[in-house]
């Protein structure tokens, strides 16, 4: 009976060791080790036995079970790696093949001139602040020493909700929301990047909605060199190293003195072009020292404190920067003109 049993075994292993799919393993364990099987056969045997015999029969019994099983499940583990690995080497890649181009769109224009603005003036230890789009007659208008009726609001006509509340003509009124947060407490160094609107007929340099970026400068002792410093860091960062800035009058309500700043032309070094309408120099944004007036009316003492303050059209400073002509370019979503800014790099 013994060996018997050991046939059985030997019989199994051998099978394990040819049967080579799952299923035939499964039929494998269900003949040997099932109910009905040679073993559990032989196991109804015992019952005739004495008991020293049955004992042992017993153990031999077990012991076969146990080393068919464990040659099953070897056999088994065996299998599936076998089934990975021919998986794997199905699905192998070449990775020499050429892959498909994502597409991955870009950023737009005036969105990468706005973080690089960001990035110069974070680098120089301003922080950037933002103010609503609709906002109070009080903020774009009161506070920035515009007073109703002054004849310096027709220069900025917008369009109103109501009449107190109307779409900021410009990113100024940033400034008295971050003055009147400091409580009359300095230093502020803020820009105020954001959309603009004003009712003005659109046409190749003016749009009804465009986007400026404001700066605010105020501490003790800040004074107008502090302002054309600064002004100069940015036209160098934004036109090239050898570009300089010149500052004439001019006119804001909040600040005293003004000036608009040019910066000399790009395209021909000054000697006059078309682009600079030859004269050499090109105009890129307001700006003044802060009106003692609207550091008064926003908390600070003028007396205390002194500020400067500029105000950057963005369209402005992208048209120059990549030769677009037409401002109405960067809103009408043709595919033909964004693609052109598309990271080729992807
Ligand atoms: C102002 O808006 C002032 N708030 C700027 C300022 C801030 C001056 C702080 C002093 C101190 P101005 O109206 O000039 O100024 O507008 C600034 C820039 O916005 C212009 O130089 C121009 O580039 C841009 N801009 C104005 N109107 C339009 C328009 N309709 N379309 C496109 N860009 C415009």
């Amino acid at each position: 009976m013994k060996k018997q049993l050991i046939e059985i075994k030997e019989e199994a292993l051998t099978k394990l060791e040819s049967w080579t799919s799952l299923k035939e393993l499964n039929d494998i364990r269900v003949f040997y080790l099932g109910k009905k099987g040679p073993i559990q056969e032989a196991m109804k045997t015992m019952k005739d036995m004495d008991p020293n015999e049955r004992k042992t029969f017993g153990q031999i019994c077990n012991q076969v079970k146990q080393d068919i099983t464990k040659a099953i499940e070897e056999k088994k583990a065996l299998l599936e790696e076998q089934a990975i690995l021919d998986k794997i080497n199905e699905e192998s890649i070449d990775i020499t093949l050429p892959s498909y181009r994502l597409s991955t769109g870009s950023i737009h224009p005036l969105t990468s001139i706005i973080d690089e603005i960001e990035e110069l003036f974070l680098g120089m230890g301003y922080q950037v602040a933002e103010g609503p789009e609709v906002e109070l007659d009080y903020y774009n208008f009161e506070l920035m020493n515009f007073p109703k009726g002054h004849p310096a609001r027709d220069m900025q006509d917008t369009f109103y909700i109501d009449d107190t509340l109307l779409l900021r003509t410009h990113t100024s009124p940033v400034q008295a929301r971050v003055m009147l947060e400091s409580k009359g407490k300095g230093p502020i160094k803020v820009i105020c990047p954001g959309k603009t609107y004003r009712s003005d007929d659109d046409d190749a340099t003016h749009s009804h909605q465009f986007m400026q970026c404001e700066g605010l400068v105020i501490d003790k002792h800040i004074t107008m060199s502090d302002l054309k410093g600064t002004l100069e860091v940015f036209a160098k960062k934004m036109f090239g190293e050898k570009r300089s800035i010149r500052l004439r009058p001019s006119y804001f309500p909040f600040t005293e003195p003004s000036v608009e700043v040019d910066i000399s032309c790009h395209n021909c070094e000054g000697s006059g072009c078309a682009i600079c309408k030859k004269t050499g120099w090109i105009e890129i944004l307001g700006a003044g020292m802060v009106n003692p007036k609207v550091l008064e009316l926003c908390g600070f003492d003028p007396k205390e404190y002194q500020g400067f303050a500029f105000g950057i059209g963005i369209e402005r400073v992208a048209m120059l920067r990549y030769g677009i002509d037409n401002i109405r370019d960067f809103y009408t979503s043709d595919l033909r003109f964004l693609n052109q800014f598309v990271r080729r790099e992807l």
